[in-house]
């Protein structure tokens, strides 16, 4: 665990304007806090459509598998779209989307609307209908939206694989979700050059297995990709044959939206599932309250990408349910120069921005007077999300981004808590650089010790959730057992984050980083399992092991330890080569930062690796206690050929 936490007593109350018309006040904590469900209940209702009422707010008689408003039906597409076109506001803009090589679109409600029922009607003709699983391989441009809401009003479960992964891990995902229709593009754009995608959907499918029968095929770029004709169709050719007219069915509240991939402690990754209505309340709770959202008047920009869990809350499902107004940019924040997000605030007049620590101390790092070029004076809150996030980068957002006027808000949740979890609500109290602060009205947390019992001010603990939250997932794909073993056997009936925590003197909550073999890079989350699986299925590889260093740019980075083969040479370019080859086998985020190729690996007598000591190497710490080793010398064999490589 790492500690970011500093004491600091500096705290910032909102702008009183901000909180005199903020949507969430003190009052809300308490009206959940009287009755946690009657609190679901009336934001269920109050913030979606339901073509039929439900009478029961929770079912928690078979846990772990809650089931929230189960007897009520909606469509999550018809929530996200027609309403709001039904109401009236069919002519806002729904998506200001921001090509990367510098083209943009304004697509309406009424446009977004009609382009979803013409792109349900295109997969209805492949034959997908409700429960079929559909595989989303895309960039982030506007149609990778339009495809989501089109599963989701079939009430088809889509699968989104981000578009960093290899062919490999999409295989994987598709052969896990047994998916028969993949949507994916000939490529997106990225640093200033269009990169492929078309091609790995093809290598995934050529590994055999699948159950894959149409692939469909946006043109954002324009490069040539192969074609097969009997399984391959053009996304304009498909949805030019389409009526924009489809009545969206309601489904049940429990009925899955969708699939979402993510890495845990083996090498396996859980594919984590999210249902309807507990989801959607969630999701849209969140934005009106930690983000403050005022639909009509509110530029909203989440800057995370639509393959992770962050962009299926707050680009697809979040805002616009909630009928904002949003942003989304192709490309990264330095294409064409590091001044590339500031130019797109000012363009569009962002109000709320939400990104990740990570890119926040890129910023720092590139320098105060890039932002201080453009006019960022629309903004009013900012928010930031995947990682703990150290006082001084928070500090630097709200002054140098935020002007010293804008709330920051630390948000804390997970793919599995499906939105908002831990986070200040900006209106109702004064911030605090480096805190994720208190749970959202409606959420029950504790930090505990090893044995489950609660912990006071500084102790450095676990993080549980002790009731169910309409966002929860409902389980790990095909695999229920995995859903309990994972998250509900550490403590009985509660659930086990993996996340170290404390509180502080005045109760607000500090998160100290993953408590298991998790790492978060750039916030996002690898697996140490999977990249040792990964080296280790490389021929020259005998054995591996990977740690997450503390990085001050990336928060953490992929340190691997590799032994070779018997009878294999060290060679220069091996350490290069490893990392290609993660690179290639995961996605080039899972690419180590170092490869140390060594002899030995510190290990317990009963074989176990000791990472915590390899951890201590990377981050330059010298060697740690060595005790529970077999051979305590190891470390000093280790930390000489580190040294030397
Ligand atoms: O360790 C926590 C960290 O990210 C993990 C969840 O990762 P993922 O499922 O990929 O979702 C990321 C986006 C929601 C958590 O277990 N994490 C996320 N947000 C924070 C955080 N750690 C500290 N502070 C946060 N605000």
């Amino acid at each position: 665990m790492t500690d970011h936490t500093e004491s600091t007593s500096t705290t910032y109350a909102p702008p009183e304007e901000f909180a005199a018309h903020a949507n969430v006040t003190a009052a809300e904590y308490e009206r959940a806090d009287e009755d946690r469900l009657g609190f679901w209940a009336d934001k269920a209702r109050s913030l979606l459509d339901w073509e039929t009422d439900f009478t029961e707010t929770l079912d928690w008689t078979n846990p772990p598998f809650a089931r929230w408003f189960s007897d009520g039906r909606l469509n999550v597409a018809a929530n996200c779209l027609d309403r709001h076109v039904e109401a009236g506001n069919g002519d806002r803009i729904a998506i200001h989307f921001e090509g990367e090589p510098g083209d943009s679109r304004g697509i309406t409600y009424a446009e977004l609307t009609a382009e979803v029922k013409k792109a349900a009607n295109a997969l209805i003709s492949l034959g997908v209908s409700q429960g079929d699983r559909v595989a989303i391989y895309m960039p982030m441009i506007p149609e990778t939206v339009i495809a989501m809401l089109a599963c989701a009003r079939l009430g088809a479960p889509h699968s989104v694989v981000f578009g960093g992964f290899s062919s490999d891990a999409l295989h994987s995902r598709i052969l896990d979700a047994e998916a028969r229709v993949v949507i994916t593009a000939d490529g997106g754009f990225r640093r200033g050059k269009p990169s492929s995608l078309k091609p790995a959907v093809d290598a995934a499918i050529e590994k055999g297995g699948t159950p894959v029968e149409h692939v469909v095929v946006v043109e954002r770029t324009g490069q040539d990709v192969e074609w097969f004709d009997d399984r391959d169709v053009a996304w304009a050719d498909l949805m030019g044959e389409q009526p924009d007219e489809h009545t969206a069915e309601a489904f049940e509240a429990e009925n899955p939206l969708y699939v979402l991939y993510t890495s845990g402690t083996t090498g396996k990754p859980k594919g984590i599932l999210h249902t309807s209505g507990g989801y959607l309340t969630q999701a849209t709770y969140s934005v009106f309250a930690t983000f403050d959202l005022k639909p009509e008047k509110d530029v909203f920009w989440c800057t995370a990408d639509v393959g992770w869990v962050t962009g299926h809350t707050f680009i697809v499902y979040g805002p616009l349910s909630a009928g904002a107004t949003q942003v989304i940019y192709e490309g990264t924040p330095d294409t064409p120069d590091t001044g590339r997000w500031w130019d797109i605030v000012q363009k569009y007049g962002v109000t709320i921005l939400y990104t990740a620590p990570t890119a926040i101390r890129t910023c720092m790092k590139w320098g105060d007077e890039i932002p201080g070029q453009y006019d960022l004076s629309s903004l009013r809150l900012l928010g930031t999300v995947g990682e703990p996030i150290n006082p001084e980068a928070w500090t630097w957002y709200r002054s140098v981004i935020g002007k010293d006027r804008c709330p920051v808000v630390d948000t804390w949740w997970q793919t599995e808590t499906g939105a908002h979890m831990i986070a200040p609500m900006p209106g109702a109290m004064a911030t605090k650089p480096g805190s994720s602060q208190r749970p959202l009205p409606g959420i029950s947390v504790k930090v505990v010790d090893d044995e489950g019992n609660p912990l006071k001010n500084d102790e450095p603990g676990l993080l549980v959730i002790d009731e169910p939250w309409p966002a929860m997932l409902r389980g790990v794909y095909g695999d229920p057992e995995r859903y309990k073993d994972t998250y509900w056997s550490r403590f009985e009936g509660i659930y086990f984050a993996g996340d170290g925590a404390k509180y502080d003197e005045d109760g607000d909550i500090w998160f100290l980083g993953r408590v298991d073999d998790v790492m978060n890079v750039s916030g996002h989350r690898l697996s140490t399992t999977e990249i040792e699986s990964s080296l280790v299925a490389h021929d020259i590889v005998a054995e591996a092991a990977v740690v997450g260093a503390a990085d001050a740019t990336s928060g953490q980075a992929v340190v691997a330890f590799a032994i070779l083969r018997g009878g294999v040479e060290r060679t220069d370019d091996m350490e290069e080569t490893l990392r290609a080859h993660v690179g290639s086998d995961i996605g080039p985020i899972a690419k180590p930062k170092r490869v140390h190729i060594v002899d030995e690996l510190p290990k317990t007598r009963s074989g176990k690796i000791v990472r915590r000591l390899l951890k201590d190497l990377a981050e330059d710490k010298g060697v740690g206690d060595s005790s529970t080793l077999a051979d305590a010398s190891v470390m000093d064999v280790i930390s000489k050929q580190v040294q030397g490589s």
